[in-house]
């Protein structure tokens, strides 16, 4: 007969629902779970009573500020806390894809080459303004120059000064005289050629043609050639000056300085 002053045991569902015993039910090979439930039942002691708890998993290692891990629940944590770090090159080399194979510049490099590239632009600048300060000099003829004296020269065209000063300088027999020549054909420039055998002067570019005084006769040329000033100097030189242009058209090539009587 049961005393009803015994204070009573509280019973575990048949189920076994403890939540402490479950795992463990569960490693047991043949599913023997429902029976021990009973058995405690039986017994009037609980399954967490019968059985020890089954053991918590280990807490995940927690890394500090200094870069150490340290395992709470682990006994030996402490050890595990005084352990060094690992190198920070060896991390970042773990980091790295082993496939690449890009150069790593460091920041000592970048800069280098920045300064590097700075001093490039510097010194194009640099360079540049000092071609600046020292632009081209052409060097044309002078537009006066002396050609020597009256008697060096025979009758016609004297080609001598054509390169060098752009002239002819033609003698002519009827008046006694000399004049010069421009050798710029008056349709587009062009420099025309005197034909001897022909005696007249003819533009290679577009075929216009010039007699002896520079007047036009063919092709396109609108006007006469242009004749420059020529005087005699002091020293009894002929002395001609492209500074000063003179164009039949305007009726210029009656101006003294336009022929020289010698
Ligand atoms: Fe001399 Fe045209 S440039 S004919």
């Amino acid at each position: 007969m049961a005393d009803e002053n015994k204070p009573v045991q509280p019973s575990a569902p048949a189920t076994g629902a403890n939540p402490a015993a479950t795992p463990q039910h569960r490693q047991v090979p043949g599913g023997d779970a429902p029976a021990t439930a009973a058995a405690a039942a039986a017994t009037g002691a609980t399954p967490a009573a019968a059985k020890p708890a089954a053991p918590r998993p280990p807490a995940a290692p927690m890394p500090d500020l200094a870069g150490k891990t340290t395992n709470i629940a682990s006994p030996g944590g402490a050890a595990a806390a005084t352990k060094p770090a690992p190198a920070p090159a060896a991390a970042k080399t773990a980091t790295r894809d082993p496939d690449d194979t890009s150069p790593l510049l460091t920041r000592r490099a970048w800069m280098g080459l920045a300064w590097g590239a700075f001093s490039a632009a510097s010194a194009a600048a640099l360079a540049a303004t000092g071609r600046f300060m020292f632009p081209n000099v052409l060097n044309e003829p002078p537009q006066q120059f002396k050609i020597g004296f009256p008697t060096e020269y025979g009758m016609g065209v004297d080609e001598r000064w054509k390169e060098k000063f752009g002239v002819w300088v033609v003698r002519v027999a009827e008046v006694s005289g000399f004049y010069a020549l421009s050798v710029t054909c008056t349709h587009l420039g062009c420099t025309p050629n005197y034909l001897s055998a022909e005696n007249k002067f003819k533009c290679p570019c577009h075929g216009s043609g010039f007699r002896l005084t520079g007047v036009n006769f063919e092709g396109p040329a609108p006007r006469p050639l242009e004749r420059v000033r020529i005087v005699l100097a002091e020293d009894g030189q002929i002395l001609v000056d492209k500074s000063r242009h003179f164009q039949r058209e305007l009726g210029q090539w009656i101006d003294p300085e336009a022929f020289l009587k010698a």
